[in-house]
């Protein structure tokens, strides 16, 4: 195992390019399980968890082919109907493969893909919506074992204890664009992501309206065919390199950024001081004056990103002042708080809530990532820290940003990778 060492201190600068969005990636190749036509597949990011995608598509027979951020998927020699648990349980959004290969085999044995670090995690919501449709579910060894000789629309609700979920739109969406007649999602998630999807079956052949709405309408169609589709920017890696400006006081120039999905992180950095200029695909984040404490809540979209949530504590943990941050989409989402403490932030929490009291300066120090976003806020922290900091279990943070540390490095940042 790596892990990176940042030396704090150098204020970033120059341009840097945004690659293709992780969150929709995943369920936009699992979509291709809908048709044998090749699909085309631009901008898709070398991730860890693509790579886990495109593996699991090869486990359920199909051919791919991908070099250069370009995937093609066609059909291979077999066709599988099972996801198979070790695959499934190094990433949860593995589990969006069980709507499409329903809507196509009217069949799937796919391995519950388990809790994780951020919390439970149920897919409670995802089985509601499949046996809407008329599937039989069981849970046997640890499997979620779906049929349905026939898949019929049908008008559900699928809001949960925390509002609307991602991915059980995404799975749904995904097994009703095959069925019969017509079907309605209520209190369907509205993120980019969705839209995303959304339009890729709709180039497939499907007859989806209403995405990025609460409401979702989908007229099923006999048989969808192959497309080629571009994954849109990733709105978390814009916005962690926004707050990578504004941390290292710094003027970042960010390409391949939509500012039209970051509207709440935009609003509360600029709440907080920063000077953002927008188009309609880049933004210039630049630190002028002193930042101001700020709250956040994190809410489905078009509220403040989870996603985002650790990256902004980080900023606020520099930013004198008190700063109340509200986690609402995951309520132990608080890795993060502990590793930042031990480089000198001052940070309480109190059940979903965290007090961030802004200190002068953070220490490097040796700190372990804990997930994803976790990870990105370690190395925010490090880059303004004073001295060496060192995170271990930095493949947490190849899950989701690309080239990451030859990026931070264009715009001035020291880095360098150890074995642990
Ligand atoms: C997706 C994103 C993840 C992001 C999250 C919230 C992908 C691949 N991942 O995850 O990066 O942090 O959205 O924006 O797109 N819930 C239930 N029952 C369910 C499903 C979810 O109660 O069946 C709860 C979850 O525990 C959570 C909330 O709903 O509290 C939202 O989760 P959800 O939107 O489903 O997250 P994911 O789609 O897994």
């Amino acid at each position: 195992m790596d892990k990176l060492i940042i030396e704090g201190g150098v204020k970033l600068k120059g341009e840097v390019t945004v690659s293709g969005a992780k969150n929709s990636v995943l369920p936009i190749l699992a979509a291709t399980l809908l048709t044998d036509d090749a699909c085309v597949i631009k901008g898709v990011p070398d991730l860890r968890d693509s790579n886990t995608m495109l593996k699991i598509l090869r486990s359920l027979g199909k051919s791919v082919e991908a070099e250069g951020g370009v995937a093609t998927i066609a059909a291979g020699k077999n066709k599988g109907f099972v996801a198979d648990y070790k695959l499934v349980s190094t990433m949860r959004a593995s589990f969006c493969v069980l709507g499409p290969l329903l809507g196509r085999f009217k069949k799937a044995k796919v391995s519950l893909p388990g809790g994780c670090i951020i919390g439970v995690r149920p897919v409670d919501l995802h089985l509601k919506g499949i046996k809407a449709l008329g599937a039989a579910i069981s849970i046997e060894g640890g499997y979620v074992l779906a049929k349905a000789p026939r898949l019929k629309g049908s008008h559900m609700y699928l809001g949960g204890v925390y509002g609307s979920s991602v991915l059980a739109t995404d799975n749904v969406m995904m097994a009703a664009v095959l069925a019969s007649g017509r079907t309605v999602i209520e209190s369907a998630a509205c993120e980019p992501e969705v839209v995303d999807l959304a339009e890729f079956l709709n180039k497939m052949g499907a007859k989806i309206k209403g995405h990025g709405t609460p409401i979702i309408e989908i007229e099923g169609v006999k048989h969808l065919h192959g497309a080629t589709h571009t994954i849109i920017p990733d709105r978390i890696e814009a916005g962690t390199l926004m707050i990578a400006a504004l941390i290292t006081r710094g003027d970042i120039l960010i390409k391949n950024a939509f500012p039209a999905h970051l509207g709440a992180v935009i609003d509360k950095l600029q709440e907080a001081g920063a000077s953002i200029v927008k188009a309609e695909n880049w933004l210039r984040v630049t630190y002028k004056k002193r930042l101001k404490p700020i709250n956040i809540t994190t809410l489905p979209y078009p509220g403040f990103p989870t996603d985002m949530q650790a990256q902004m504590m980080s900023l606020m943990t520099v930013t004198t002042g008190i700063s109340v941050i509200t986690e609402k989409i995951y309520p132990d989402r608080f890795m993060h708080v502990a590793e930042l403490n031990r480089m000198g932030a001052y940070i309480q929490r109190e059940g979903p809530h965290a007090i961030v009291n802004g200190v002068k300066s953070l220490s490097g120090a040796p700190v372990m990532a804990s997930d994803l976003r976790a990870s990105a806020s370690l190395v925010l922290a490090g880059l303004v820290a004073h001295g060496d900091t060192a995170i271990s279990r930095i493949y947490h943070l190849e899950r989701g940003y690309e080239n990451i540390e030859e990026k931070l490095e264009k715009l001035g940042a020291r880095t360098r990778r150890e074995k642990e």
